[in-house]
């Protein structure tokens, strides 16, 4: 298929499009390196610049006879989203309606969104969301991609088109061949800081809050491989491709980690443990955040590899230690 990947030179898109190469597709990526880096594409042709620049997409959507769109180009920062929400709204919802008019203008047949798990907001008190449950964001990033979502929704009704929206619960982990990974700078994610305090690039790793009503008091999320998150577009692609039906998937393993067993298992597998300070906790963090998968089992023959926390840091301190970019 010719498919045209945004933001395929950021952490998510580069892995996607290693798998979508590997399968013999026809890859144009999109991306204003921002945040990603040229070297992360290993596969198809990149374009510079914004999913905001009309002109530009139509050309590519035209010249490259495109028939699926994956959408990964966002900014996903949840407290810059707080500080200065236009910016979000401008970039993931503003950007998304202009990539969906010129995909609608070219007929494109298939698009697969990057959503994420914080439009559900602070779940109920088991923690475990399903795309049921309902969608209240909290911060300004969360709204920009339930916005994003509802626009895809409605154009497909509209139109035809067909599409996936993808529900990420929290991305860890590298390409298992080093060739690519997480080189996003200024990350706030878990796993990632916690590589970068194990090897030296940051002093130590702050844990938030450890008085949550979880059984060692830290916040437990659902960790998954970058590349399972990666074959879930695949599958969802051809999913769509089957004649599927357009629908919303969470991403995610269905049981989730606490922070202390992340630093556990990362501790394991060093010679001389991260530096680790308690402090209160982040706000706008809810205690425990899990996936509800069935949908996307039921509907997509999606089998994850990489299933095991201790396999995620593995790769993640590998890449940190070894980082080609
Ligand atoms: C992340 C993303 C969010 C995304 C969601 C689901 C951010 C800030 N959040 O949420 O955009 O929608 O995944 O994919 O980018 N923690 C620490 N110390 C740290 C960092 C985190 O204790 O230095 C704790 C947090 O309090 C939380 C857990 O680790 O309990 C995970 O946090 P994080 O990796 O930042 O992801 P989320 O906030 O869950």
């Amino acid at each position: 298929m010719n498919i045209l990947v945004t933001g395929g030179a950021g952490y998510i898109g580069s892995h996607v499009v290693k798998l979508l190469g590997e399968q013999g597709h026809t890859i144009v990526v999109l991306d204003n390196l921002s945040k990603g880096f040229r070297e992360a594409v290993l596969y198809g042709k990149l374009e510079v610049g914004n999913t905001g620049d009309r002109e530009l997409v139509s050309r590519i959507l035209r010249e490259n006879c495109i028939e699926a769109v994956m959408h990964f180009a966002a900014h996903t920062i949840v407290p810059e989203s707080v500080a200065d929400p236009l910016k979000y709204y401008g970039n993931n919802t503003c950007n998304t309606r202009n990539l969906l008019e010129c995909c609608k203008d070219a007929g494109v047949e298939y698009f697969i969104f990057s959503s994420t798990a914080a439009v559900y907001g602070i779940p109920g008190t088991a923690g475990t969301v399903s795309e049921e449950s309902e969608t209240r964001p909290i911060n300004p990033y969360g709204t920009s991609k339930l916005m994003s979502e509802i626009m895809l929704r409605d154009l497909c009704t509209a139109t035809g088109m067909k599409y996936v929206a993808l529900r990420y619960f929290n991305v860890a982990g590298c390409d298992p061949d080093g060739r690519i990974g997480q080189s996003t700078p200024e990350a706030t994610l878990l796993i990632k800081v916690a590589c970068e305090a194990a090897t030296g690039k940051r002093e130590k790793l702050k844990i938030f809050g450890t008085d949550y009503p979880t059984p060692d008091g830290t916040g437990i999320r659902d960790y998954i491989h970058v590349v399972d998150l990666g074959t879930a577009h695949l599958a969802a692609l051809d999913y769509l491709h089957a004649g599927g039906e357009s629908t919303v998937c969470n991403c995610g393993y269905g049981h989730g980690f606490s922070v202390r067993e992340v630093i556990d298992t990362l501790n394991a597998q060093l010679d001389t443990p991260v530096r680790v300070e308690e402090t209160d906790r982040r706000a706008g963090d809810p205690p425990s955040l899990i996936a509800d998968t069935r949908k996307i089992h039921e509907l997509m023959s999606w089998q994850p590899e990489y299933d095991d926390l201790h396999e995620i840091i593995r790769s993640a301190l590998n890449w940190e230690r070894h980082a080609r970019f």
